[in-house]
């Protein structure tokens, strides 16, 4: 295991450049089963639940060849099972893609139960209500999921709630499904619209990505292709925060500035001084933050995956602020960690109530879960002194390079191995 030293104070400046969407690609690399002939993904994030997942294709069969740091090249032909054990899922929340990705492909799935981030029950009832509505029997148990059909038949299913997971594991089983599939409540998020773009390279026939209401026309056959996945709105976001965080001038290079509209957009009520152009944004800061009330919902509105950062940058900003969180009943456990630095967050249920301080301090803290971690980071470069984050483990799934890019920003952080 490893931590992060970071001796904080210092204002991040310079030009960050952002990595592929960790959430597009651990949707897009289960779906290259489903092709016929090889794919090449470009932009993938070097991120361990991008490792992860190419260690499962090549488990159950596939090919996989690094063409270079950020694209490989997968040939599913070979792939001949249809199993996702418990070593090969890693407790990631993205192995449970592989049951519609091998639904999809050869009408059986059986995959270990899905794991991720910690924020309390994290069930895929909806996963499976969209399986058995197309005529899929599933056997749910606490060690495995079972999917079986002897034909996929396009159906229309509405979501209990927007869920960006059943939503793509649905448009994962229905692309060759026989018939017409409709998804309704179905989520937007950038990721969505990522997959679905990239399974209409293949030969798919998918509309509405991007809207509640995804239709799919289900095909015979889908054919290879070469993809090159979006920039990570996360990743940037947290950039984004960190410079304001710390009153820096940075540009976050290598982005989609629509998929940052609510970040923006919220970094703005809270005083920062936001530009836009094409592919990158530059976000300054001079003064303490302004307390503003925040929001957190599916897609187009204030990421959920953006709470912590934010909440981070609001423990010292003028008066009181609240963030609430739509999306996840228990995301806050980070809160005493922040508190070890001196934040004064109260949590009530969904809703975390910040009283500004002048200043966080340094500590010792973990980070308990990926994003938490990335705020942690966040608190350390706030704070004056040196700040130590453990559970690096945590940040790794879903940061690239995340000390070397700070580095570059000015910011003293280094890894550090734990030794017991
Ligand atoms: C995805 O998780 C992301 N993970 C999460 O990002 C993100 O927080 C979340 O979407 C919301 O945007 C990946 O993409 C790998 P959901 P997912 O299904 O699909 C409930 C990160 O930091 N629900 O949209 O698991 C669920 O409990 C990670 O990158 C059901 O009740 O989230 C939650 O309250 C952390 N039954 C809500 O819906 C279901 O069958 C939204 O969950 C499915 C979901």
């Amino acid at each position: 295991m490893d931590k992060f030293v970071i001796n904080g104070g210092k204002a991040l400046s310079g030009t960050v450049r952002i990595s592929g969407a960790k959430n597009a690609a651990v949707a897009i690399l289960p779906a290259v089963l489903l092709a016929d002939s090889p794919c090449i993904v470009e932009n993938l994030p070097d991120i361990s639940d991008v490792a992860t997942l190419i260690n499962a294709l090549r488990r159950l069969g596939a090919t996989v060849d690094v063409i270079n740091k950020s694209t490989v090249k997968i040939d599913p032909r070979p792939a001949n099972s249809f199993v996702v054990d418990k070593e090969m899922a890693e407790g990631m929340r993205a192995s449970c893609y592989f049951l519609g990705a091998l639904l999809g492909r050869c009408n059986h799935a059986r995959v270990a139960p899905p794991g991720g981030c910690n924020f309390g029950e994290r069930p895929i009832d909806q996963h499976i209500m969209g399986f058995r509505a197309l005529g899929a029997q599933v056997k749910d148990s606490p060690d495995l999921v079972e999917a079986h059909a002897d034909e996929l038949r396009g159906c229309s299913v509405r979501l209990k709630m927007v869920s960006v997971g059943a939503t793509i594991n649905i448009m994962l089983a229905a692309v060759k499904a026989h018939g017409f599939t409709v998804i309704n409540n179905a989520a937007c998020e950038p990721h969505i619209v990522d997959l679905a773009i990239f399974l209409n390279s293949m030969g798919a026939n998918i509309t509405g990505a991007g809207t509640s209401t995804i239709k799919i026309s289900g095909v015979e056959t889908l054919h290879g292709t070469t993809y090159r996945i979006i920039p990570d709105q996360i990743e940037a976001g947290t950039y984004m925060v960190a410079a304001a965080a710390t009153n820096g001038n940075v540009l976050i290079d290598n982005v989609t500035p629509r998929h940052l509209k609510s970040i923006i957009d919220t970094l703005v009520d809270a005083g920062a001084d936001v530009s836009v152009f094409d592919e990158s944004v530059r976000v300054k800061m001079t003064e303490r933050p302004r307390c503003c009330n925040v929001l957190a919902l599916p897609h187009p509105k204030f990421p959920t995956d953006m709470q912590p950062q934010i909440t981070t940058l609001l423990s010292v900003a003028t008066g009181v602020s609240t963030v609430t969180d739509g999306v996840w009943d228990d995301r806050f456990r980070y809160v005493e960690q922040l508190a070890k630095m001196g934040a004064n967050v109260q949590v009530n249920g969904k809703t975390a109530i910040i009283t500004g301080v002048d200043r966080l301090g340094p500590a010792k803290v973990k980070a308990v879960d990926l994003r938490a971690g990335a705020a942690m980071i966040i608190a350390g470069l706030m704070a004056n002194g040196t700040t130590e984050v453990e559970n690096t483990i945590y940040i790794d799934r879903g940061y690239e390079n995340v000390a070397e890019k700070l580095q570059m920003l000015g910011a003293d952080i280094k890894r550090v191995p734990v030794t017991e």
